[in-house]
């Protein structure tokens, strides 16, 4: 069976932990799963031989890695031929999560979570199956 990519990229190594910890979940339930840094594409790299991809990155000064906007612009057309989740990876989304802060705050993190998505997703025209 063809196995599942997780590419990340990273500034303080969160995302990583994160597209490694998928990984592992990925293989728990019987598939394998190749986890890949967005930094460090091998040349002639191809999503082909793969079944679906998730692709992580955190945000920093509202915006998410430039390694990944490389490899989405680079590889868009083959990530619209499988599955594709994207996943954001945030303070504003820690803060959206936080069970003990005040409604309005969690709403404004929220709020701004999904507006960094939303906006990577635009720009780089990529659409998810989930994100
Ligand atoms: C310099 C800096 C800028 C950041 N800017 C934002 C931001 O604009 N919005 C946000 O929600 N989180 C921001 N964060 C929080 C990061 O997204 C968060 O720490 C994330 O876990 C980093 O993931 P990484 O370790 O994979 O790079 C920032 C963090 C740092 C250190």
């Amino acid at each position: 069976m063809e196995p599942i990519l997780v590419l990340y990229a990273t500034h303080e190594g969160q995302t990583q932990r994160i597209a490694e910890h998928i990984a592992a979940s990925v293989r728990v339930h019987g598939r394998l799963a190749n986890v890949l840094n967005a930094a460090h594409i091998p040349d002639g790299f191809s999503l082909d031989a793969y079944a679906a991809a998730i692709v992580a990155a955190s945000v920093h000064g509202g915006r998410h890695e430039k390694e990944i906007v490389r490899f989405v612009k680079d590889h868009v057309k083959e990530l619209e031929r499988i599955p594709t989740a994207f996943l954001s990876v945030s303070l504003s989304e820690a803060g959206a999560e936080d069970a003990m802060a005040p409604p309005e705050n969690r709403a404004r993190s929220a709020a701004d979570a999904t507006r960094m998505i939303d906006e990577f997703l635009a720009e780089n025209r990529l659409a998810p199956v989930q994100h």
